[in-house]
């Protein structure tokens, strides 16, 4: 029998809380231990690592969903696998096999089964896969041991309110990643270095900041844990190009589900901060914002409004319903996104 965990599912924010057990697998000598699910949610490493000096890590996120028939899916696993192949091979770690990675998944959450909200109160469970560079070292150079760890909490919405729109502020000061960095690997240092000016943005009363391309600072990049997309008074489903921006992985099946399931014009393309005006909608996207309507975006000294400040627009939540629908199972999903955990 399941265990009993009391919790106010419909009120959960996005925040820790330590649940029954964590996947870890340990490198060394060129490979990958067996792995295992622990107890202990903490980790004892060398004060020398490389992770605590150099930055040399990187994570994931993804979401366990619980259907109207109580049955417990992964949305699109394997593609956080490959990303997350990406960043490893960016900052030289060893990379987590893609099979392994989706298996360590399936086992954390069926061991955290009790976890797993209800259907039916929007909240999910949040899995977190890292690894770290450890082990005793001193200069700048890669690790000689690494950890792979992964572990569990369920979660309500990432930007207060869920589908009610927030505001965002272009951010003047701070770029999250450079022109040739690691904007586009999901590496720590770039929310290391997006601190400022997110804490800036929320003390003038925003929900965070959206980042311009380093470059030319002309075009919308990202907001600092989130795509942006935009809808245009002609119906096309606009998101930015950009090697410094994470490739969302919401939002490459939003660009499908607009195409696919709502018959739109999808474009990845440029998106000038001087041309905001083309939009009636726009939204942040990604696994913990899921869809987040965008009410405004201060630029300067203005702001300017898409749909409205307080109301989801139209196109915005034919997107939510039918992503929502998907990963809880009650729209049909394209072929390979779903993997059940049994
Ligand atoms: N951009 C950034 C900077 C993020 O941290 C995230 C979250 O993972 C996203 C975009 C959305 O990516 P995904 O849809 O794969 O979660
Ligand atoms: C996610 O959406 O999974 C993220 O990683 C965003 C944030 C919590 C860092």
């Amino acid at each position: 029998m399941t265990k009993e965990v009391n919790i106010d599912w419909s009120n959960l924010s996005f925040s820790y809380m330590k649940t029954d057990l964590r996947y870890i697998s340990k490198w060394k000598d060129g490979k990958w231990d067996d792995g295992q699910l622990v107890e202990d949610n903490k980790l004892s490493i060398s004060e020398a690592s490389t992770a605590l000096h150099y930055g040399q890590q990187c994570f994931e996120g993804l979401k366990a969903y619980r259907t109207k028939e109580n049955k417990i899916q992964l949305f699109r696993p394997d593609e956080n696998a490959k990303r997350m192949q990406r960043s490893c091979d960016t900052l030289l770690m060893p990379k987590f096999p893609v099979e392994r990675f989706v298996d360590a998944c399936k086992q954390v959450v069926k061991a955290n089964e009790a976890y797993v909200p209800p259907y039916g109160t929007g909240a999910t469970l949040y899995l977190r896969p890292f690894m770290i560079g450890v082990g005793d070292n001193v200069g700048v150079k890669p690790a000689p041991e690494y950890i792979f760890c992964l572990f569990c909490v369920p979660v309500g919405p990432y930007f207060k309110g869920g589908m009610t729109p927030v505001n965002f502020i272009i951010s003047e000061n701070f770029d999250r990643a450079a022109p040739y960095g690691t904007g586009g690997v999901k590496v720590g240092g770039n929310y290391a270095a997006s601190l400022v000016a997110h804490k800036n943005a929320v003390d003038k009363g925003f929900a965070d900041c959206i980042y311009l391309d380093p470059k030319t600072h002309t075009k919308i990049e990202e907001v600092g844990a989130a795509n942006f997309f935009g809808i245009t008074h002609d119906n096309k489903f606009i998101t930015p190009i950009s090697d410094s921006i994470l490739p969302s992985i919401t939002k490459y099946s939003l660009l499908h589900i607009a195409k696919e399931y709502l018959n739109m014009e999808t474009i990845e393309g440029d998106v000038y901060i001087d041309e905001i005006d083309q939009f009636k909608e726009a939204g942040a996207c990604g696994t913990a914002a899921v869809i987040t309507p965008i009410g405004g975006i201060q630029h300067k000294d203005k702001l300017h409004v898409f749909y409205s400040e307080t109301e989801v627009g139209p196109i915005t939540k034919k997107l939510y319903d039918t992503l929502y629908g998907i990963q809880f199972g009650d729209v049909k999903a394209p072929e390979g996104w779903i993997f059940e955990v049994e």
